[in-house]
């Protein structure tokens, strides 16, 4: 039974429910028990860190993690964690709402091949594999511990023809090339074009997209006969990275602030890192500048903005409670200068929500430009 105690199938109508799961996956959506798809050892949020959740320590617990509405953590810091401490998540079977929401954007038909890039748990390509035949489903995993156990649980599923591969999904799978749809489930900056380049014309490249600043949406590109990829942001989800486009670490926690020019703002701080359409804008025009947002009590907390490859920071505490944030800011670049030059561009330009840009992915790399000629931006310089 795959089924036993109800669990898949109330998964399943509140996906439908909640409108992530559209009618023509709900049959597929009932046929892949997720459970069968996690480890063992799955990994829980606790305090700053993760921790791991057994199942030969907690069965129930184990269980009714893999039927929630949410990403279940299969891996931590590249499978080499601190005993049982965990620092960076580095895999997961992600929020099976989000799996839903990309499946639909995919648009997949009988008859189509897809390459999936970061296979994770193997979940997502045993959905497509429902759909499109196993032997038309292959998977690119760039950890072989993981490629191994997810081709093991894709077997064990009876998908066993799914093509796993361990490997760097930046390259694609040219043996198995073209497909119909490439789809990613790791967040790109730049789009590979061995992406663009495996994809038949007229079929779709699908990926998270983000930048230091922008959390991320789902880019969807269509590639026409000449090998050129166009599209545009569809949606928002946030992903991991994809190993190699990873940006360095920010370490916020050793800035000494005294150090920072002092200075105060009016611009909220929901301004420049709350609103999709601002924060895309801002991270295109102050390029390699880094958010982290730091929440601290109800309605106060701080925004870091850090430019790791010169060293240049800037804070900005706010307080719901006060009409102006404290800024604070120090090294080669004014970032909090640059950011408040930015939205008010953005602001100048009519506010411009996401769908306003179009994405090109040629083979001399990836332009991002205003979508159409009437919507030029004044002041856009790339
Ligand atoms: C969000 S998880 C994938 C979820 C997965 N599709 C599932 O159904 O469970 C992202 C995966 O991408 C993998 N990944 C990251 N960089 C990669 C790369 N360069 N090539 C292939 N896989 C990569 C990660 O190891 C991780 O397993």
């Amino acid at each position: 039974m795959i089924d036993p105690d109800g669990r898949l199938r109330r998964l399943v109508d509140e996906l439908t429910d909640s409108g992530e799961l559209i009618p023509v996956w709900r049959a597929s959506f009932l046929a892949v028990p997720r459970h069968r798809f996690l480890p063992d050892t799955v990994w829980r949020p606790a305090g700053r860190g993760l921790r791991p959740l057994r199942r030969v320590d907690d069965p129930q617990g184990w269980l009714d993690r893999a039927y929630e509405r949410e990403s279940v953590v299969i891996q931590v810091d590249d499978g080499h964690p601190d005993g049982d401490r965990g620092r960076h998540i580095t895999s997961s079977a992600s929020h099976p709402g989000v799996v839903a929401g990309m499946l639909a954007v995919l648009d997949v038909q009988v008859g189509m091949s897809v390459l999936e890039i970061g296979t994770g748990s193997g979940y997502n390509a045993a959905l497509l594999a429902t759909r499109l035949g196993a032997s038309r489903v292959t998977t690119i995993e760039v950890d072989p511990g993981l490629a191994n156990q997810a081709r093991e649980a894709l077997c064990a599923a009876g998908f066993g023809a799914v093509t796993v591969i361990a490997g760097d999904g930046v390259l694609g799978h040219p043996p198995r090339a073209p497909y119909e749809r490439v789809m990613s489930t790791a967040a790109v900056t730049e789009v590979p074009y061995s992406w663009v380049a495996q994809t038949q014309p007229g079929g779709l490249v699908l990926t998270p997209w983000a930048t230091p600043y922008y959390p991320g949406g789902l880019l969807s590109l269509t590639v026409d006969g000449a090998g050129i990829a166009r599209g545009g942001i569809a949606g928002d989800v946030s992903f991991m990275w994809l190993r190699g486009q990873r940006p360095p670490p920010t370490y916020t926690a050793s800035i000494d602030t005294s150090a920072g020019t002092p200075s105060s703002t009016r611009l909220p701080a929901h301004d420049v890192a709350g609103i999709p359409g601002a924060a895309f804008a801002i991270s295109l025009k102050v390029a390699g500048c880094a958010l982290i947002h730091r929440p601290m009590r109800r309605g106060s907390g701080v925004l870091w903005f850090v430019d790791p490859s010169s060293g240049a920071w800037a804070s900005m505490s706010y307080s719901d409670d006060a009409s102006t944030g404290e800024v604070r800011q120090a090294g080669p670049r004014r970032l909090w200068d640059e950011i408040e030059v930015a939205h008010q561009w953005w602001s100048e330009v009519g506010k411009p929500s996401l769908d306003a840009w179009r994405f090109t992915v040629t083979p001399s790399g990836q332009r991002i430009e205003p979508a159409t000629a009437s919507a030029t931006l004044p002041g856009w310089a790339g």
